[in-house]
């Protein structure tokens, strides 16, 4: 048994976003998803992962060799069920929650805002207040409503113009309600995948559009951020960076670049760092992976990474995500308790660490994978909707009740 005791007041809790778990959106990538779900069911068909599929994978539903797999569809119904999920997250002794609001669904026309999606979100808000949950809203988790997206989305820098547009009209509404805000969910990874490696729409591949989208990304958060700050200065405002370990020195100046360029051009419009991280990144070796989706995880990891973006950045920081892919759950209460133990670890060593943020609450739609990448604490069967919570969930909330670990 190791005593923990976090600091009064550390956030414990797990995030989501709109795309992944809400259902029935409308923007770039639910387009996307439909032209490309049958290609992709048949390129994973020619490539399995070494020795096959395994059947835990491939009895689950959706899994990777169906079309479904690869649209969000109704998704998890959160959109729906944020009521019954949110009970689940208190039971699991939750005080914060991340959640991101889908511009798509504010904005679905350019400049026409949707006051009952903004009523929607108004009742998201006020149940987790109700249930003595912080709210963590991110403002933008790579979905693009189409007429942005029509535009040429981020490469456009007119987007910046439209994204504090309808940043400002959020932060008029829930002027009063939210404290904490994510203005961009970890633009340099979405732009690498959106424009260098192709995985994301719009699927480019091209230096001078990931260019053009990195140098917006910048300024639209920087824009952001004052504009917010106008309409109340105790917004506490951020960005989520993902940053890996990478495990050689040779890697160090695309570590650089990959993990703190970006945030080194925000320092001045930041209130905290928000840090996604998941994994070590293996320069000249093999990964060894231990994950579904074949990432190796890494719980010391988050410590040199804590230590070095304090070193930085003398910022407070929160793990605004970090998570595993693991259907069976067998990794996943060790994966928790250690990367707790790390974080304590930072604490201890005068980290100024404020809040851990478990990826996801609920098993959803990851991305360019589709549905059969696990990452919830509540497993969902996405035929029935039905949610179970996972045994390492409640290892997690006994770590949060009893700030002990085993
Ligand atoms: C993203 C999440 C995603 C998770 C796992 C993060 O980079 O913000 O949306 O589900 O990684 O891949």
């Amino acid at each position: 048994m190791e005593n923990l005791g976090f600091p009064k007041g550390f956030y414990f809790g797990s995030a989501t976003s709109s795309h992944q778990v809400e259902g029935n959106n409308r923007n770039d990538w639910t387009e996307w998803e439909k032209e490309n779900a049958k290609v992709k069911s048949q390129n994973v068909k020619l490539n399995p992962p070494a020795g096959g599929w395994p059947d835990f994978i491939l009895q689950k539903y959706p899994n990777p060799l169906q079309e479904e797999n690869y649209i969000s569809g109704k998704a998890c119904d959160h959109y729906s069920r944020f009521q019954e999920d949110f009970d689940i997250a208190k039971s699991l002794g939750h005080n914060a929650h991340r959640f991101s609001i889908e511009w798509s669904r504010i904005e679905p026309e350019e400049g026409k805002f949707d006051q009952k999606e903004i009523e929607h979100y108004r009742e998201v808000i006020r149940a987790l207040r109700e249930r003595g949950m912080e709210p963590f809203v991110t403002l933008w988790h790579w979905t693009l409503p189409l007429w942005v997206s029509q535009r040429g989305g981020f490469e456009n820098r007119e987007t910046g113009a439209y994204f504090v547009r309808y940043c400002e009209k959020i932060a008029q509404e829930f002027k009063n309600d939210v404290t904490f805000f994510i203005t961009l969910n970890e633009p340099v990874l979405w732009a690498s995948n959106a424009y260098r490696i192709g995985n994301f729409p719009p699927q480019k591949k091209s230096f001078i559009s990931f260019y053009k989208a990195f140098r917006n990304l910048h300024r639209v958060h920087a824009q952001t951020y004052h504009a917010l700050k106008k309409i109340n200065p105790d917004f506490q405002i951020g960005i989520t960076q993902n940053i890996g370990y990478f495990d050689s020195v040779l890697f160090s100046p695309i570590y650089y670049f990959i993990n703190f360029f970006f945030l080194k051009t925000v320092t001045f419009e930041t209130d905290y760092i928000g840090i996604d991280y998941y994994r070590k990144i293996p320069f000249l070796r093999k990964s060894k992976p231990n994950s579904d989706i074949a990432w190796e995880t890494y719980p010391q990891g988050l410590y040199f990474v804590l230590k070095e973006v304090w070193r930085r950045f003398k910022k407070p920081i929160f793990i605004l995500e970090n998570g595993i892919a693991d259907a069976e759950d067998k990794n996943r209460a060790r994966f928790i308790q250690e990367h707790l133990y790390w974080v304590k670890e930072a604490i201890k060593s005068g980290i100024d660490v404020r809040g851990y943020f478990y990826w996801s609450l609920l098993d959803n739609f990851e991305w360019e994978h589709g549905f059969w990448p696990r990452f919830g604490l509540v497993e969902v069967d996405y035929k029935t909707q039905e949610r179970k919570t996972r045994e390492s969930a409640k290892i997690y909330a006994d770590i949060i009740k009893n700030s002990k670990l085993t």
